[in-house]
């Protein structure tokens, strides 16, 4: 996991809108939340969480066949941020792209992946949840500003011939609900003018107490058809992590699901909501913790922009091979590297171009 350094508290946000602490804890339950600096990227944290990942494995850079980056705020429309993230990576053999399903991301961007390993066509994939809604914020409205964060966290899937990893996923979605949190301008159907900037419609809209009530409906019917798809139940599961968007909806779930809140990781206190992000944060703070150990039951559960919502199973399984020191020292060579890699690369396509102008190589 990466997230930037700079912490804003409620008390922060307080001097600049008509808010406070109490009000801010009480209805969510976030105490700060980590905003992107001035050099902070998606495409950055991206990179920062999959290399910290990548660390966890006997995987260097040259080995990874798929980079999925699941984000709602891309780095730009196209290159897709999965294509910058395998450039500073100097993951010369992987394919790339970018996975948009808002909140819910993470678990597709996890299914999808898993899949391509299980049907032959890769060996391995990193999968990356990152974001900086901060810059899609309207920081003059308090119903938005003090919801969310920016952060990256990541998985590294390698395929195995042990039993575990992904057990089932349930992805869902309900288009007609697509009003109720979107940024609605700056893509093709209202291109960016003077007047979509004046109205803001380029930061996130949302009708909070919509999206609760959708949220607190879906989480723990998700969490269910997953556990039964998998073939497990729910007293099988050790841990679920849900996405973080309010303390209120994740109680919620747990009520629905008669669990007791120690059953959950929650972390929303300290980082706000991450969107796609929140679940592999939470993931890696749980791994750290101790929380997650190898044969454990786990349910990742999300919703989000769309509507989308879903939920995966899985089992818990370390990698089969972990780097010695020699080798994550290598690998932190390979990455930097990547750096001078990238940088000849652009050269030498501005030399081929200069040489060969606008003809096939080779031709006269
Ligand atoms: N500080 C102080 N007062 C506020 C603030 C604030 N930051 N924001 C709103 N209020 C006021 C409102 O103006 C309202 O005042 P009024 O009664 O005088 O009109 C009052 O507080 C209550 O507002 P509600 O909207 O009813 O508050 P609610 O209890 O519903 O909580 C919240 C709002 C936290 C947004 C909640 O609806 C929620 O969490 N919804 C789900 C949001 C969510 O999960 N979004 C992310 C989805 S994931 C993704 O894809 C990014």
């Amino acid at each position: 996991m990466a997230v930037p350094e700079k912490v804003v508290t409620n008390e922060d946000l307080a001097q600049i809108v008509d808010t406070n602490d109490e009000w801010i804890v009480s209805r969510t339950g976030i105490h700060q939340r980590h905003i992107a600096g001035k050099d902070e990227t998606t495409a950055s944290l991206a990179t920062k969480a999959a290399a910290r990942a990548m660390a966890m494995t006997a995987l260097e850079p040259p080995d990874i066949d798929l980079i999925i980056v699941s984000t709602s705020t891309p780095e730009h429309f196209f290159p897709a941020t999965a294509c910058l993230v395998q450039d500073a990576l100097g993951a010369g053999r992987a394919g790339a792209f970018d996975l948009s399903a808002a909140c819910t991301g993470f678990i597709y961007a996890l299914n999808m992946a898993a899949q391509s390993i299980r049907s032959g066509s890769i060996r391995n994939a990193i999968v990356i949840g990152s974001e900086t809604l901060s810059r899609m914020i309207n920081w003059e409205d308090r119903t938005t500003c003090v919801l969310f964060g920016d952060g990256a966290g990541a998985i590294v899937l390698e395929a195995s011939e042990r039993p575990g990893g992904i057990l089932s996923c349930v992805m869902r979605s309900d288009g007609s609900g697509g009003e109720l949190l979107s940024i609605p301008a700056g893509g093709s159907r209202y291109p960016t003018t003077v007047e979509t900037l004046q109205r803001k419609m380029h930061t996130i809209h949302m009708n909070g107490k919509e999206v609760y009530r959708f949220a607190t409906h879906v989480m723990a019917s998700a969490t269910r058809e997953a556990i039964s798809r998998s073939g497990l139940r729910l007293s099988d599961i050790s841990l679920i992590i849900p996405h973080q968007a309010n303390l209120r909806i994740i109680e919620a779930a747990a009520r629905g699901l008669k669990l007791p809140m120690d059953k959950f990781v929650v972390n929303i206190g300290n980082y706000g909501n991450t969107s796609t992000a929140s679940i592999p944060i939470a993931m890696c703070e749980a791994v750290g913790a101790g929380r997650i150990r190898p044969g454990d039951n786990l349910v990742m559960v999300g919703f989000g922009g769309g509507l989308t919502w879903g939920a995966l199973a899985l089992q818990w399984v370390e990698p089969e091979k972990r780097a010695r020191p020699a080798l994550r020292r290598r690998r932190s060579i390979l990455i930097w590297l990547a750096h001078l890699r990238s940088f000849f690369r652009r050269v030498y396509r501005r030399i081929e171009g200069v040489l060969w102008g606008g003809r096939e190589r080779g031709t006269k």
